[in-house]
């Protein structure tokens, strides 16, 4: 071996025995470095594209790199900042588990920002996971499951969202009344596909002669396929209920015409479900009292369980003045115990269902504390007067307080079984040995 040659290979040896990190910046895409394709894309496939693809309600696509890049800053801030994805959950407190969270874990954030910090690389594209199959918009997702729907009602006709109009919180009502009562074993909301860049979420209602406000049947926001009650538990619908459409169309900058409709799968008639999903309002405040200006104003809403339940969600209801809302249990003993909070956020009204295995469940002789409080002052964003005095009210410049939540009654036999598998399922933890 020539000279010339052992000096070549100790140059070449000497960046081997360097630490990775020196030769991670020296290479566009050495092992073990933060990329596009290998780390990020998944990420946002995930958490970001049901809202950032094209034709979806977000301002620009994050699904191909090109896309993605000129964003790299944005993304770093929204995803540190937790404004992205939108999820209003406060992290600190109460449950952490739901069905359907889009939002990051403290690792994915940590990933993105380093991704960012370190020139937002693409990496290498054959990393790049398999691109998301997104639902057809132009049909009812539940369909694959069930079959065609046995009721489809949409908005009464056709809306039109002008390009540059304010974003609308608006209530129509559909024509169609029930012919009898059923009892309704799963629902869909879709906007249509040309409407669906516009519809931030719609809500339903079922309007009877005693009930005028009526009570609320389903939700959609973007994101949402349906809801399909266990089998065994149903919601009712009763002869001559309407439906009243509650939208909120948020205008993109091209005119657009929407028909959002409602799809819903019946039991067959005459079934008597075991169970009733109940969907209501509790403890809300009706009279409220924002003095203009103030920034932490409390109020306090109960609701005494005369039944055991098992709480399967929890959705506030505030306006444009809310801040903020913390759901509560207070024991017959005595025992407070902290379900969940949320940092109210007006432009995202967001459901959060519990998973199975946390769902809480509360013996009757429980009062649900709700507690609410709101911003009127000019520190929020979303005030329309800040100037002026607001209290409860149906329109949205006036506010509201209270939780939509949704839930089953158990009998006591029922209760107590719950109690006790969620016992057992708690103690297998590692190591533990059920008896
Ligand atoms: C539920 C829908 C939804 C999801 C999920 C979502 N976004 Fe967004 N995003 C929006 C909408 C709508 C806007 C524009 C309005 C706003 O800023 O609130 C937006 C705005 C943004 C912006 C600011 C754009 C600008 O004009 O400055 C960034 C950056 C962003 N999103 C990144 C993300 C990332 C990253 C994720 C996933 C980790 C994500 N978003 C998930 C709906 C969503």
């Amino acid at each position: 071996m020539s000279k010339g040659h052992t000096l070549a290979a100790l140059v070449v040896a000497v960046p081997l025995l360097t630490p990775q990190p020196a030769l991670a910046q020296a290479s566009p895409d050495p092992a073990g470095a933060i990329t596009f394709s290998k780390d990020v894309a998944p990420i946002l496939q995930r958490s970001c594209q049901v809202c950032h693809r094209k034709g979806a309600i977000a301002p620009m696509s994050l699904v191909t790199y090109e896309e993605t890049r000129p964003w790299a800053r944005a993304i770093r801030q929204k995803v540190a900042d937790r404004t992205m994805p939108p999820w209003t959950i406060d992290r600190n407190v109460g449950i952490q588990q739901f069905k359907g969270d889009r939002s990051l874990k403290d690792d994915e954030v940590d990933t993105i920002v380093r991704w960012v910090d370190a020139g937002a690389p693409m990496g290498n594209p054959a990393d790049m996971p398999p691109p998301v199959e997104f639902p057809d918009q132009s049909k009812f997702g539940l369909i694959s499951l069930l079959g065609e729907p046995d009721l489809v009602v949409p908005i009464p006709e056709p809306f039109v969202v002008e390009a540059n109009a304010p974003n609308m919180w608006i209530d129509l009502y559909a024509d169609h009344e029930m012919p009898e009562d059923r009892w309704v074993r799963a629902f869909e909301t879709k906007p249509s596909a040309e409407g669906f860049p516009v519809v931030h979420h719609g809500s339903t209602w079922r309007v009877t002669d005693d009930e005028e406000n009526g009570s609320q049947f389903s939700e959609y926001a973007l994101g949402k396929t349906g809801d399909v009650f266990p089998e065994g538990s149903a919601m009712l619908l009763r002869k001559g209920t309407r439906f009243r459409f509650n939208m909120h169309y948020a205008p993109n900058g091209t005119t657009t015409t929407d028909r959002t409709s409602i799809a819903i799968w019946f039991y067959p008639k005459g079934y008597e479900p075991a169970r009733r999903q109940m969907r209501a309002g509790v403890g809300g405040v009706s009279d409220l009292d924002l003095p203009p200006g103030e920034s932490d104003i409390r109020h306090d809403g109960y609701r005494l369980l005369t039944e055991n339940i098992r709480l399967t969600a929890f959705q506030p209801h505030l306006h444009s003045r809310g801040k903020r809302q913390c759901l509560e249990a207070i024991y017959a003993d005595g025992r407070v115990q902290s379900l969940s909070c949320v940092n109210w956020d007006f432009g995202w009204h967001i459901t959060y269902n519990y998973a199975e295995e946390v769902q809480p469940l509360l013996p009757k002789g429980t009062m649900l504390h709700v507690i609410t409080w709101h911003d009127n002052s000019k520190l929020n964003k979303w005030n329309p007067d800040p100037q002026n005095w607001a209290g409860y009210g149906q329109r949205t410049s006036d506010d509201m307080a209270f939780a939509w939540l949704l839930w089953y009654t158990l009998s006591d036999d029922e209760f107590n079984q719950a109690v006790q598998e969620r016992v057992l399922a708690t103690r297998k933890g590692p190591g533990h040995v059920v008896p």
